[in-house]
């Protein structure tokens, strides 16, 4: 492209050539005179928009191309066995409804961008793995048979099936003694369940749980008495050193903390201690 003496934009034939030849047009210099800025030809134009349509068409498809399972998007499969077990649990509480399915996503989602696995795996693990919990049906955990049934009505791959119902038959922390290897998605999963049980949301469900049974958090003067205040050495300051993830392990030293700096200020204001009985591990 060179511009001529009255500033006008013109294309050298070489240049129109390589433009056609770029654009994998049909055309010749000579079909007609020079392009210049004043003597437009249409079909060239038409040509031109032909090809930017196609490009944008091409970058859109880029943008919005998602995997597909069966015809359905994962995007969508993963969104209806969200509504199903949305429905399913309402009006579960003490800390098992769907409020603790949300924030395991959360957590999920955030150690999956530092140790990777599977995100569709791991978003319909999370959404299943308490779906059948035992406590609400009648002392039997069928989160695995419900997880299933879900998929197949979603028509979801079976390869994929079974890699998320092998996810929720094995992250119970009652079946740690009996459970499987979990897979990559299955560790994600499992520590962000367990992340669950610690932190400000930790303190708050151990409340919610014994005011549920009548259990009370504190026992003065009687530390092996059955008491939320009990349960934080029971099992939560027990949960660290079970992560699977560094990822896990970071955030629930994070959890942790908190979790001391509570029970410490609660002795404190009971007049039981000046110091830190609930030491650091
Ligand atoms: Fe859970």
């Amino acid at each position: 492209m060179s511009r001529d003496g009255r500033g006008t934009c013109q294309f050298t034939t070489r240049s129109r050539s390589t433009l056609f030849s770029n654009l994998g047009l049909r055309g010749s210099p000579n079909d007609g005179p020079h392009w210049t800025g004043r003597r437009q030809r249409p079909e060239f134009f038409r040509a031109l928009a032909v090809a930017l349509l196609g490009f944008q068409t091409l970058l859109s498809g880029v943008e919005v191309r998602k995997p597909e399972v069966n015809g359905m998007k994962s995007e969508e499969i993963v969104a209806r066995t969200r509504a199903e077990v949305q429905r399913r649990l309402a009006g579960q509480g003490a800390g098992h409804g769907f409020d603790h399915v949300e924030r395991v996503l959360v957590s999920a989602r955030r150690i999956q961008r530092e140790t990777g696995g599977d995100p569709f795996v791991i978003e319909l693990a999370v959404l299943l793995h308490d779906v059948g919990d035992a406590k609400f049906h009648d002392g039997v955990e069928r989160s695995g048979q419900f997880a299933r049934e879900i998929l197949n009505e979603l028509d979801v791959d079976n390869a994929v099936i079974e890699k998320v119902v092998h996810i929720v038959d094995n992250v119970s922390f009652r079946k740690r003694s009996t459970a499987a290897a979990l897979s990559l998605e299955g560790q994600v999963v499992q520590d962000a369940d367990r992340l669950d049980a610690l932190g400000a949301i930790g303190i708050v469900r151990t409340i919610e749980y014994g005011a549920s049974v009548g259990q009370p958090f504190y026992v003065a003067g009687d530390p092996t008495a059955k008491s939320g205040f009990a349960h934080f050495g029971e099992k939560l300051f027990k949960l660290r050193d079970l992560m699977n993830t560094q990822a896990g392990r970071h955030m629930s030293r994070q959890r942790e903390e908190f979790m001391r700096t509570f029970l410490n200020q609660f002795l404190a204001e009971c007049g039981e201690s000046q110091e830190s009985p609930v030491a650091d591990a």
